[in-house]
C-alpha cells in the first residue's frame, strides 16, 4: 500500500498557504492511502522558538489537522520529536547527502538571509531531516506546496545514493502531490514573496484563526492594481497580486481561475475583494472555531498526539532496524 507523509512546522501563524498548499489536501488522501501527518517541531527549532509557545504551537498544528477533517482514527497525527527514528535516520542521511547538494537549496538561502554564517547548522541540514521524516516510514507520496519541490528532489537523491552505496533497495523514490490553483500562495502585501508564517507583517497573511473582521480587513488592504479583472487567466501573468487573489478564490471555490474570471471579468477589486472575503470566512470560520475549541481542550489533543506517536514509532521501528543493519551498526 502507498503511504503518505507530510508535515507542518509548529512555528505559529498557520496561514492560508499552509491550508491550500498542504493541510486541505490531507483530508481526501485518507480515502486511498495510509496517512501520517506530523507537527515537525524539530524543523521549527532550526530558528529560535520560545519553549512555551512551541508547546502550544504543536497543539495548534494538530488542531488545524483535526479541524480541517483529518480523522485521528484512520490517520496518524503526532509530533516529530516524539519519535526518535527521525533524528537517527537524519544523522545517517547527513552522512549520505553531499555538502554541494545542500548548497543548492533555495529555502536555506532565503531563510538564512544575508548573515549566512550566523544561521544554525540545523537550518542548513533541514532537507536531510525532511528526507528522514519521509523515509523513516518509507512513504511514497508527499502532499506539499510548490515551495517544497526542491527538497523532495533532494529526498529522492538521498534515497537513491543510499540504495546505490549500500547495494540495496531500501528506500522508495517519493513523489510530490501538488494540487489545485493555489500551490504557491503569495503574500497579500507583496506579490513577489510567498505567504509565510515568519513574515513580520500580519497583513501579509490570512491565518486559520483569523476572525471575520481580520479577514475582511486584510483583504481590503491587500495590494492590487487599478485595472479590472481580465477575461483570460493568461492576462494575469504580469499582475502577480491580482493573479494571487484570483488563484486563492479559485482554490477555495474548487474551480479553475478561468471559471472565476468567467464570473468576475470586468469587475473591480472593490467588488471582487468582498466576494473573496465571504468565501474565505465561509471556509475558515468553522475551522478557526473548531481549532479554538481544541486548543482549549489540551487533554484531548495531547492524547491524540500520544496515540499517534505510538503508532508512528511502531511503523518506524522495523525500518530503522533494517537501515542500521544495512549501514553496519
Ligand atoms: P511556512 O513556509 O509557512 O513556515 P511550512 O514550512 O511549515 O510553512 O510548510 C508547511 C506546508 O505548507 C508545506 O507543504 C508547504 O509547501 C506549504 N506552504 C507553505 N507556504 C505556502 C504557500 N505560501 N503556498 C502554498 N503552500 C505553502
Ligand atoms: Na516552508
Amino acid at each position: 500500500m502507498s503511504r503518505i507523509f507530510s508535515g507542518v512546522q509548529p512555528s505559529g501563524n498557520l496561514h492560508l498557504g499552509n491550508y491550500l498548499g498542504a493541510i486541505r489536501n490531507f483530508v481526501g488522501l485518507q480515502e486511498d492511502y495510509e496517512c501520517i501527518y506530523c507537527a515537525v517541531d524539530m524543523h521549527a527549532i532550526t530558528v529560535w522558538q520560545e519553549p512555551e509557545q512551541l508547546r502550544n504551537n504543536i497543539r495548534e498544528v494538530a488542531a488545524a489537522y483535526l479541524a480541517s477533517g483529518v480523522d485521528p482514527k484512520r490517520s496518524i497525527i503526532f509530533s516529530q520529536s516524539s519519535v526518535s527514528a527521525h533524528a537517527e535516520l537524519a544523522w545517517i542521511f547527513n552522512c549520505v547527502a553531499r555538502i554541494g547538494w545542500m548548497n543548492r537549496m533555495t529555502q536555506f538561502k532565503e531563510k538564512a538571509g544575508k548573515n549566512r554564517e550566523n544561521a544554525s547548522l540545523g537550518l542548513y541540514a533541514y532537507p536531510s531531516l525532511m528526507a528522514a521524516d519521509i523515509l523513516t516510514y518509507k512513504a511514497t507520496h508527499v502532499p506539499v506546496g510548490e515551495d517544497q519541490k526542491q527538497h523532495l528532489e533532494l529526498t529522492r537523491d538521498i534515497a537513491q545514493k543510499f540504495n546505490n552505496d549500500y547495494g540495496t533497495e531500501t528506500f522508495p523514490l517519493v513523489e510530490p502531490l501538488i494540487f489545485g490553483e493555489a500551490t504557491r500562495v503569495m503574500s497579500l502585501r507583496d506579490g513577489s514573496k510567498k505567504m509565510s508564517k515568519s513574515d513580520p507583517s500580519d497583513y501579509s497573511r490570512i491565518t486559520l484563526m483569523d476572525s471575520r473582521d481580520d479577514i475582511a480587513k486584510k483583504l481590503k488592504k491587500a495590494r492590487t492594481d487599478a485595472d479590472p479583472l481580465p477575461e483570460d487567466p493568461a492576462d494575469l501573468k504580469d499582475r502577480p497580486e491580482a493573479d494571487n487573489l484570483v488563484g486563492i478564490y479559485a482554490a477555495l471555490a474548487n474551480v479553475s481561475k478561468a471559471d472565476v474570471l468567467k464570473e468576475y471579468a470586468g469587475s473591480q477589486f472593490s467588488t471582487f475583494k468582498p466576494a473573496l472575503t465571504d468565501l474565505a470566512v465561509e471556509q475558515f470560520g468553522p475551522i478557526g472555531e473548531e481549532m479554538k475549541r481544541l486548543m482549549d481542550d489540551k487533554a484531548q489533543v495531547d492524547a491524540i498526539l500520544k496515540d499517534g506517536a505510538e503508532r508512528a514509532a511502531a511503523i518506524a521501528a522495523p525500518i530503522i532496524r533494517e537501515v542500521k543493519e544495512t549501514v553496519g551498526f
